[in-house]
C-alpha cells in the first residue's frame, strides 16, 4: 500500500501484549462464546464501519448528512430506557459494606448466577474488547478499564464519553496502572438462525459491582449508565471505593469555571441528582447585562477530586462527552449543549424527523407537524392532545463529544486538574428549600450534602416527583456505606490547606399554582456571582439558623425584574417547614445509624437547637 493507513486487515489480532489482558480475554470468550472478537482501535475508519454496520442492521439511522453532520440516531427496546437502580448490586465481601442504601447479594453468589447468565451469551454476536481511560490518559488522576461487551452501539457512544483504543492499550502494555474489568452482554445471544432485533437486550438485568476486586458485570441493558461501563459503573461506583483507599473523591457533579471581566477565574462543582440541572449550569451563559463575565465547562456529570500538595483541591472530568438529556434542551435553555451536538453525535430515543433531523419536546416553540416518535409510531401535535403521547422520552439522550462545546475549559484536559473553590448541593425541592445559602464551615456543609433530598426523575426507573434523601446526589452511585462516605468527606478537610465553600441551591421552587418561583437557567448566574464572592469573602449576607443567606441586596439584578418580595418568597426560612425536613433527614440517619460520623449527629443537633 502506498499510504500510511490504520485500517487492520484483522481486528481479532490482540492490541495489546499484557499477559493478564489476553488471559482474561479468552477466559471470558470461552465464557461467553463469540462469534468473533474485536480488539478496538478507536481508529475513524473502524468508528465509521461499526456504524455502517448498524445502519445496515437498523440499529441505527444515519441522520441528513447537510442538517446533521455525522450523526446517527438509536430507538431502544421501550423496557430499556434509563438505569435500573433496583437490578443494580454492589457485591462486597459483608453486607455491612454496601450499607443498607445499596443492593447487597453475596459475591459467591452473585458470581454464580453471572456465569450461568454469561454462559454463551455472546454466541452469533461480535465480543468487542474496548480499552478505556476514564481522565486524560497522561493524567496521574486518570484510572483504566477494559469493557468486553457485545454491543457495538455501546462501542461508538464510550468512544465519545471516554478516551478510547490503541492509546489505551499502550497505556496498560507499560504495566504501571491497574485495570478495572468490566463485563457487559445485551443478554440475547444469536443461537443457530435466530435472527437479530434492532435493540437487543433481556428482561432479566443485573448491574454488578465487586468493590474489593474492582470488577463490574453488567447483564441484560445496552442503555446509558447501565451499559456504558466507564460511567457510572467506573467512575462513580467503583471509583469511589478506589477514592476512600486512596484519600480522594468520586464525585456526581459538574465542573465550571467562572470568568469575571477583569480575568480572574473560579472554579466551582456543584453536585444535583440525575436529571436536575448538571449539565444545563455546566453550559451557562451569562445573562446579557452581565457583561465581560463568562462560564467555562470542565465537565457536566462526574468529577474525580483531589488534593495536591500544596492542600488544594483539584478536580479532572473523567469523560470526554457527554450523555445529556434531550427533551427540555434548546437554543434558548441551553445555547451550548445545541452547539455541541451539532455534529458527530448519536442521539437515543428523540423522535425523528421527516427530513432526517431530530426533534423532543421543548427544542422548539413549534413542533413539527409530523414525525416519528421514540417508539417508531407516527406522532404529530393533534395525536399528542389527544393521548398525551410524547414524541421523545422523558430520558432521550444525545451523546456529544465535550470538545464540540464552544464553552469547554482551555484547562478541560489538564492532566492537573483544575482548583475547586466552592461545592454546590441542589435538588429539585418545590417547597422548603430557598433558592440558596452557603453552610457555616465543612462540617455543616456535609451535612447539608449528607441530608440533601430530590424529586424523582425520568433518569432512573421509579415514581417520578416523590422526594427522596439523594446525599450528595451520590443514592444511586456510591459503592459502599454511605455512613463510611459521609466519614470520609468529613475526613477529606484534614488533607486541605484551604477548604471549598459549601453552598446548596434549589432552582426548582414552587408557588401556590405549581410555577416555578425563579426563572433558571441564565439566571442561575446571579446566584453564582454571589457564590463566588462568597468563596472569595468579598460578599454580604446574613446569618440564619440554616446558613448564610444573600440579601436581596447582595445580588445582581441588572436585566431582570424580580422584585425584593419575589426574592423573598423564593428565600422564605419558614421554621414550620423546616422541623418537617428534619425529621425527613432523620429516615435516612436512622438507616445509616452504626456508620453515621459523629459529626452528623453533632450538626443535626446543633441544627434542631437554631430552628
Ligand atoms: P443527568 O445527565 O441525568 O445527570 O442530568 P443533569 O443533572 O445533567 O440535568 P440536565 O441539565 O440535563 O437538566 C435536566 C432537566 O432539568 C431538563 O429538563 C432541564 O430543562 C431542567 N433544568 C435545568 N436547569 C434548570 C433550571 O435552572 N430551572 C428549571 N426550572 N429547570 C431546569
Ligand atoms: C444519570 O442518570 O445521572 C445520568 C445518565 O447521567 S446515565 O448515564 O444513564 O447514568
Ligand atoms: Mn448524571
Amino acid at each position: 500500500m502506498a499510504t500510511k493507513t490504520t485500517v487492520r486487515s484483522n481486528p481479532s489480532t490482540p492490541l495489546s501484549t499484557n499477559k493478564h489482558l489476553l488471559k482474561w480475554v479468552e477466559k471470558m470468550a470461552r465464557l461467553t462464546k463469540p462469534a468473533r472478537i474485536h480488539w478496538v482501535s478507536g481508529s475513524d475508519e473502524e468508528n465509521q464501519t461499526l456504524l455502517d454496520q448498524m445502519v445496515g442492521a437498523g440499529t441505527l439511522t444515519k441522520l441528513n448528512e447537510d442538517l446533521w453532520p455525522g450523526c446517527y440516531y438509536a430507538r431502544s427496546d421501550a423496557s430499556d430506557v434509563a438505569r435500573v437502580e433496583d437490578r443494580t448490586f454492589i457485591c462486597s465481601l459483608s453486607k455491612d459494606n454496601a450499607g443498607p442504601t445499596n443492593n447487597w447479594e453475596d459475591p459467591f453468589k452473585m458470581r454464580r448466577k453471572l456465569k450461568g447468565l454469561f454462559q454463551g451469551a455472546m454466541q452469533g454476536r461480535t465480543m468487542y474488547v474496548l480499552a478505556f481511560s476514564m481522565g486524560p490518559v497522561d493524567s496521574p488522576l486518570a484510572r483504566i478499564g477494559v469493557q468486553l461487551t457485545d454491543s457495538p452501539y455501546v462501542v461508538v457512544n464510550m468512544r465519545i464519553m471516554a478516551r478510547i483504543g490503541l492509546r489505551v492499550f499502550q497505556e496498560i502494555d507499560k504495566g504501571e496502572k491497574r485495570v478495572v474489568p468490566c463485563m457487559h452482554s445485551v443478554g440475547m445471544p444469536l443461537t443457530r438462525g435466530k435472527k437479530d432485533v434492532m435493540w437487543p437486550c433481556n428482561p432479566e438485568k443485573y448491574i454488578v459491582h465487586f468493590p474489593e476486586t474492582r470488577e463490574i458485570w453488567s447483564y441484560g441493558s445496552g442503555y446509558g449508565g447501565n451499559a456504558l461501563l466507564g460511567k457510572k459503573c467506573f467512575a462513580l461506583r467503583i471509583a469511589s471505593n478506589i477514592a476512600r483507599d486512596e484519600g480522594w473523591m468520586a464525585e456526581h457533579m459538574l465542573i465550571l469555571g467562572v470568568e469575571d471581566p477583569k480575568g480572574e477565574k473560579t472554579y466551582v462543582a456543584a453536585a444535583f441528582p440525575s436529571a436536575c440541572g448538571k449539565t444545563n449550569f455546566a453550559m451557562l451563559i451569562p445573562p446579557k447585562s452581565f457583561k465581560g463575565w463568562k462560564i467555562w465547562t470542565v465537565g457536566d456529570d462526574i468529577a474525580w477530586i483531589k488534593p495536591d500538595a500544596k492542600g488544594e483541591l483539584r478536580a479532572i472530568n473523567p469523560e470526554s462527552g457527554f450523555f445529556g438529556v434531550a427533551p427540555g434542551t434548546s437554543m434558548k435553555t441551553n445555547p451550548n449543549a445545541m452547539l455541541t451536538l451539532q455534529k458527530n453525535s448519536i442521539f437515543t430515543n428523540v423522535a425523528l424527523t421527516p427530513e432526517g433531523g431530530v426533534w423532543w419536546e421543548g427544542m422548539t416553540d413549534t413542533p413539527p407537524a409530523e414525525c416519528t416518535d421514540w417508539q417508531g409510531k407516527r406522532w404529530t401535535p393533534a395525536i399528542a392532545a389527544e393521548t398525551g403521547a410524547k414524541a421523545a422520552h422523558p430520558n432521550a439522550r444525545f451523546t456529544a463529544p465535550a470538545s464540540q462545546c464552544p464553552t469547554i475549559d482551555p484547562a478541560w484536559e489538564d492532566p492537573a486538574g483544575v482548583p475547586i473553590s466552592a461545592i454546590i448541593f441542589g435538588g429539585r425541592r418545590p417547597t422548603t428549600m430557598p433558592l440558596v445559602f452557603q453552610a457555616f464551615n465543612w462540617s455543616t456543609g456535609v451535612y447539608v450534602g449528607a441530608t440533601m433530598g430530590s424529586e424523582m426523575t425520568a433518569a432512573a426507573a421509579g415514581t417520578v416527583g416523590k422526594v427522596r434523601r439523594d446525599p450528595m446526589a451520590m443514592l444511586p452511585f456510591c459503592g459502599y456505606h454511605m455512613g463510611d462516605y459521609f466519614r470520609h468527606w468529613i475526613k477529606m478537610q484534614r488533607h486541605l490547606t484551604t477548604t471549598p465553600r459549601i453552598f446548596h441551591v434549589n432552582w426548582f421552587r414552587r408557588g401556590p399554582a405549581g410555577e416555578f418561583l425563579w426563572p433558571g437557567y441564565s439566571e442561575n448566574m446571579r446566584v453564582l456571582k454571589w457564590i463566588v464572592d462568597r468563596a472569595h469573602g468579598r460578599a454580604a449576607g446574613r446569618e440564619t439558623p440554616i446558613g448564610w443567606m444573600p440579601n436581596y441586596e447582595d445580588l445582581e439584578w441588572k436585566g431582570l425584574p424580580f422584585t425584593k418580595e419575589q426574592f423573598e418568597e423564593l428565600q422564605a426560612f419558614d421554621r414550620k417547614q423546616w422541623r418537617q425536613e428534619v425529621i425527613g433527614q432523620e429516615e435516612l440517619f436512622i438507616d445509616l445509624h452504626d456508620h453515621l460520623p459523629p459529626e452528623m449527629v453533632y450538626e443535626r443537633e446543633l441544627l434542631i437547637c437554631r430552628l
